[in-house]
């Protein structure tokens, strides 16, 4: 619903058959008079109270939906926080009494005074020693041992990234020991259900009682299903799974969080935080290892978030001594300009301007979507995403469009 079903955009039209019932004053303004008479309808006004044939038109999020996974990479250095390292521990004696604790730490050449290790970790390190005949694996985070595996599980340390957009998930699994990407998955973000846009998302949290958790449970979900296609396609075990960073715009951050996004929607438009947030994955019920660890980037400002921080990283653009321009064109588009010496970042709503509520047969590259125009002896020549009937046109599409038609 790109308006947030408030009877504004005319996105969300069905035809009636039989049963239409009389329009609503957004569907006056919103409808022509042919299309009223024919039996036309805002899907997102009608209230139903009668019996009734009804066409829709698929707005539904289909698998052939184009979500952009891919890009071009640059050399950094491997350094993860999550490291393994295998040992085979000492059997206690009655010479040798150290705790299991120091006797683990001891083996794995790590300091006593410089490691901290979970009480959950101390409760089950007793029969993870014995039944594994004192063959063991620890998984740090940093210094801290935050899981002790039986038997030698060094191979298997894996990360995952997420990239939250207002419209689509991008998810990649990595291997932390090697740095290469093991998988890739997407999916479209499913509190696009309830609105297209980012006001439209504030405006649920603000006017449902549950919205906020709602939208929560709704992405976390999603990206619980990426995960587990993940660990499918790099036949790994979701166990493996130790750390996440996320990304998104400030105000997907804040609806993964659940932190109330109310003040993004209101000047002067502050975040409820901007700092990195590191905590356990299973606070947010993320379906990694259950001592899995999840970072969410910092965001920069009410509209500029962590994703920006991501393309920054990316390109290291802060790190450059020329001037580089980053644009960023999602459904909210954002705008770095600067070099190591000074970055300045903008954005803006890019979706609904190349396909969003006031381009009339504007759409997302769903199948159907036209997505690319050129000219060709004199002709206009087009494509379609998944070459589908087409119903509309795309961002890609409009752009050329205006290329070829200028
Ligand atoms: S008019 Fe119905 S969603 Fe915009």
């Amino acid at each position: 619903m790109p308006c947030g079903a408030k009877g504004k955009c005319g996105k969300c039209k069905v035809l009636f058959h039989k049963g239409a019932p009389d329009p609503t004053p957004s569907e006056l303004s919103a409808l022509t008079e042919s299309e009223l008479a024919q039996g036309y309808r805002l899907g997102c006004q009608v209230v139903l109270d009668r019996d009734a044939v009804v066409y829709l038109r698929d707005h539904g999020r289909k698998p052939g939906d184009r979500i952009l996974t891919t890009g071009v990479t640059r050399q950094v250095p491997l350094c993860p926080l999550i490291t393994k390292r295998f040992a085979e521990v000492p059997e206690p004696t009655t010479e040798d009494l150290r705790s299991d604790v120091d006797r683990v730490l001891d083996s794995l050449d790590v300091a006593r005074d410089e490691s901290a290790t979970g009480l959950a970790q101390v409760r089950r390190m007793g029969s993870v020693l014995r039944e594994s005949e004192y063959k063991v694996t620890g998984v740090f985070a940093g210094t801290d041992l935050i899981s002790l595996e039986a038997g030698d599980t060094t191979s298997d340390c894996c990360g995952v990234a997420f990239d939250i957009g207002t419209t689509t998930l991008a998810g990649y699994l990595l291997d932390l020991n090697t740095g290469a990407q093991l998988a890739v998955a997407a999916a479209v973000n499913p509190q696009t259900r309830v609105g297209e846009d980012v006001i439209s998302r504030i405006s649920h949290t603000m006017q449902e009682a549950d919205g906020l958790r709602h939208l929560q449970s709704l992405v976390v979900t999603e990206m619980n299903r990426l995960v587990r296609k993940l660990a499918r396609q790099a036949n790994v075990s979701r166990d493996r799974v130790y750390e996440a960073v996320i990304v998104g715009n400030t105000c997907m951050t804040h609806l993964l969080l659940r932190v109330d996004p109310r003040h993004l929607a209101m000047a002067p438009y502050v975040p409820a935080f901007s700092r990195s947030v590191t905590l356990d994955a299973a606070a947010i019920g993320l379906g990694i290892s259950r001592l899995g660890r999840a970072h969410v980037l910092p965001n920069i400002a009410g509209y500029v978030g962590a994703d920006t921080v991501g393309a920054v990283l990316a390109t290291a653009a802060h790190e450059s001594d020329s001037t580089v321009l980053i644009v960023d064109i999602g459904t909210n588009g954002e705008i770095v300009l600067g070099s190591r010496e000074r970055m300045l970042a903008c954005s803006t709503a890019a979706g609904p301007a190349f396909e969003g509520a006031h381009i009339k047969q504007g759409m997302r590259a769903a199948p159907g979507a036209i997505d690319a125009v050129w000219m060709e002896d004199g002709d206009i020549r087009f494509s379609t995403v998944s070459n589908g009937r087409p119903v509309g046109i795309c961002g890609s599409g409009l752009l050329d469009a205006v290329v070829c038609l200028r």
